[in-house]
């Protein structure tokens, strides 16, 4: 499954997302954690140290080596400089498993020891100004994008995604890449407004979008977010003694998470589980055509002086049982 974090600057996605993983990887699930957000903070909420994180190779700066690879032997696909970050697989594509060993695991993600198991992480890197807004062929999350269509993930395999919910996702196909969003919001009108936005752009492309309330006392708290939000509220979480210590560089083992706040992340997992059986990957190709279309047309095919639609395989469709060239 994919799961995406996103939400208000300072809502708790990485909290939320660090909890996350780690409750996966408690009950030994395969996981590939990625931080996409424009604070970079998910490698330090899983434990590392401040030099551990900035020693984290940055997809970023790995477009290119991401790129040859995934190309594979694509006859649509000329170089890796013609790629964009919405070029979709196709026939001769390579793709990325969860569980493999791979030249794109070896250059960008690292392991993370957690109580239960070990993590590979991967991160975007810094953003810096060109990153933000419309500069698309900048975008450090398009490694990621291109990362999620070349990724075909099984029933207890996980992709777990810190990013924020501003315009750089929309820009893009990014979030239409997920099996279930998780939108974390205070109870606040900002925190609403963010999910109200969220929800407009994700309507037309089928998005599942399920709201975690965060840092949530009481039930006048409780009342606030299901007045704005309704049946789209899936579980909230209060103030976690356990992430404060965490926060202090005193973190606790992880068996000693408040009960309340590891059963609603047992919620998380039930919940993200459950959408796999709805899963459809034709719709997911289909989709990823269609932004690729999009950008193609907008600013790729005036950049590479060439018509990037040519770069879909009409037939191709993105799924578990595709069989790669050797
Ligand atoms: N449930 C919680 N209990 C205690 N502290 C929390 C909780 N959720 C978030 N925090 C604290 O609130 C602050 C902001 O959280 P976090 O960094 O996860 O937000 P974010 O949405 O990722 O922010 P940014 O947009 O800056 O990336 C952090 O100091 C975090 O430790
Ligand atoms: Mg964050």
């Amino acid at each position: 499954m994919k799961i995406a974090f996103v939400g208000k600057g300072g809502s708790g996605k990485t909290t939320l997302s660090s909890l996350f993983i780690r409750h996966l990887a408690a009950v030994g699930a395969h996981v590939v954690a990625i931080d996409a957000d424009i604070n970079q903070h998910l490698g330090a909420a899983l434990g590392l140290d401040e030099a551990e994180a900035a020693r984290l190779p940055a997809m970023g700066d790995r477009l290119a080596l991401i790129k040859d690879y995934l190309r594979g032997t694509n006859p649509r696909i000329g170089s890796a400089e013609s790629m964009i970050k919405t070029t979709p697989p196709g026939e001769g594509s390579r793709l990325l498993r969860v569980r493999e060993d791979n030249p794109v695991y070896d250059a960008c993600a690292r392991p993370v020891e957690l109580d239960g198991g070990a993590v590979r992480l991967m991160v975007t890197g810094p953003f810096t100004d060109a990153d933000l807004g419309v500069a698309c062929y900048h975008s450090k999350t398009g490694a990621v994008e291109l990362c999620l269509n070349h990724l075909v993930d099984g029933p207890d395999e996980y992709v777990v995604v810190d990013m924020t919910a501003g315009s750089d996702s929309f820009a893009s196909g990014m979030f239409t890449r997920f099996d279930i969003t998780f939108l974390v919001a205070e109870p606040t009108r900002k925190g609403v407004s963010v999910y109200r936005q969220y929800k407009e752009y994700a309507r037309d492309f089928g998005v599942e979008l399920k709201v975690v309330g965060n840092k949530v006392q009481g039930q006048d708290d409780l009342d606030f977010l299901r007045a704005e939000v309704g049946d789209d509220l899936l579980v909230t979480v209060g103030h976690s003694d356990w992430v404060r210590a965490m926060e202090k560089g005193r973190p606790p083992r992880f068996e000693q998470l408040e009960d309340v706040n590891r059963r609603a992340l047992d919620t998380l997992r039930t919940t993200a589980d459950g959408t796999y059986e709805r899963r459809d990957w034709e719709r997911y190709t289909r989709q990823m055509v269609h932004f690729h279309l999009k950008n193609a047309q907008s600013w790729a095919n005036e950049r590479h002086g060439a018509d990037l639609a040519a770069q879909v395989d009409p037939d191709f469709v993105l799924s578990e049982g595709v069989v790669e060239p050797a």
